[in-house]
């Protein structure tokens, strides 16, 4: 019997429509977590898991699962990622994942395979964090590290909360969370970064996640008039936010190695041409493949910031938005992605992820491992993110080897 395979056409198209819901004018998507966009996006993709015959489910934090029945009643193998997106993003970031895996599924389903395990496709709730942190929420209150409750409360930067947006968009489901049962977990997703991009390799097996630290800084100082105030007599909260802007840099590229440090919101208050700014609110995103050395990036930057603050007479509180360590995925399942690259003909290498995951959340609860394709030059988290189309057609056929493989597996492999 020919084995079954992907309808790269059908998935491309896929793609360019759930982009068009939330599309920017001159390209790319805005579909930040639990908005209207993000809705229109979900009722789109439940469609379509409806479509392929998927048994729907969705969880309290908006979760949402299709099942695709398997022979045997096992915990199923889970694919998919997230469809919300940056205010700025792209089409592949998250939805790539997501519709492969119902692409991996309809096309068992159109030849009539199934598999002894069921296929589950997930996409998982506020993954990007950048409108309610922390980034990976969904997952860590499916795998049971974040409650449900506290989830729900959780304040966005337009100060309201998941649990009044999920009502209002029709997400808070009624599955039960922190029990849920999987078999093992693949993750397909773009990669990104620039590595598979300028190494010209196809497919990256992913070895793990580096470590992830959020801080938002709040600076509070005096503002005064910009033309009568002496330089001597300033609290500017402004300058002092600027000051740790720039040591983040510097300190990150002292470090070397992989670590990485960005200023990514500030807000000023009032923010006017002739004020001195009063009141700096501000985020720090500091990660590292190492664990240690995050931590001493962490130490060394908040040495600072009390330094910088205290020189400039200005107070300084900071809190923690979200913190991860750096996690290493399943080796079996390591070598399985890079095998099967292998035997489909694609060139591949191991390489880490730079970007957080639902995966490495799922990691915690069952085997886990990522596949990756190149980003041209590496862009995303930017509207001109780019894969080519044949790329995505190769992660797409990986991915679907991958997971028939693991839900053909003996139960007890
Ligand atoms: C999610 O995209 C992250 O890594 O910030
Ligand atoms: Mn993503
Ligand atoms: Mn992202």
């Amino acid at each position: 019997m020919s084995l079954p395979e992907i309808d790269g056409e059908r998935l491309l198209s896929a793609l360019a429509q759930l982009g068009r819901i939330g599309g920017l004018d001159g390209g790319g998507v805005c579909r930040p977590a639990l908005t209207d966009e993000d809705k229109a996006g979900r009722d789109w993709v439940v469609g379509r898991m409806r479509e392929i015959g998927m048994q729907v489910t969705v969880d309290g934090i908006g979760n949402v699962v299709g099942v695709y029945a398997g022979r045997e009643d096992l915990p199923p193998v889970m694919t998919g990622s997230h469809i919300d997106t940056v205010r700025t993003g792209g089409l592949y970031d998250g939805n790539y994942g997501v519709l492969a895996g119902l692409e991996a599924v309809r096309v068992l389903r159109e030849a009539g395979i199934r598999t002894r395990r069921p296929l589950a496709v997930a996409f998982f709730t506020n993954e990007e964090g950048a409108r309610f942190a922390p980034d990976m929420m969904g997952s860590l209150v499916f795998q049971g590290d974040l409650s449900l409750d506290a989830a729900l409360a959780t304040r966005g930067i337009d100060g309201t909360t998941v649990a009044e947006n999920l009502e209002r968009i029709g997400y808070r489901g009624h599955a039960p969370v922190g029990a849920a049962r999987v078999g093992s977990f693949v993750e397909l997703h773009i990669e990104q970064g620039p590595v598979l991009d300028l190494e010209s390799v196809t497919i990256g097996a992913v070895e793990g996640v580096q470590g992830i630290s959020w801080t938002e800084f709040t600076l509070s100082g005096t503002s005064n008039h910009a033309g009568t105030t002496p330089m001597r007599f300033r609290h500017d909260a402004g300058l002092v936010a600027a000051r740790i802007s720039c040591f983040a840099r510097e300190m990150a590229r002292e470090m070397g190695g992989d670590q990485v440090a960005t200023v990514g919101a500030l807000n000023l208050f009032p923010n006017l041409v002739n004020v001195i700014p009063s009141r700096v609110v501000f985020t720090v995103d500091l990660r590292n493949t190492v664990g240690a050395m995050l931590e001493d990036a962490e130490q060394r930057l908040w040495a600072f910031a009390d330094e910088a603050s205290a020189a400039e007479g200005v107070t300084l509180s900071r809190r923690s938005l979200a913190r991860f360590d750096p996690v290493k995925f399943d080796p079996a399942l390591i070598g399985l992605v890079e095998a099967t690259a292998r035997e489909l003909g694609y060139s591949v290498r191991r390489l880490p992820s730079g970007a957080g995951h639902d995966a490495q959340i799922l990691a915690r609860m069952c085997p886990a491992a990522m596949i990756f394709v190149p980003s041209v030059a590496g862009l995303s988290h930017n509207v001109r993110e780019h894969t080519e189309p044949a790329d995505l057609v190769a992660g797409a056929r990986v991915l679907l080897r991958v997971l028939m493989q693991l839900a053909d597996r003996q139960p007890d492999q």
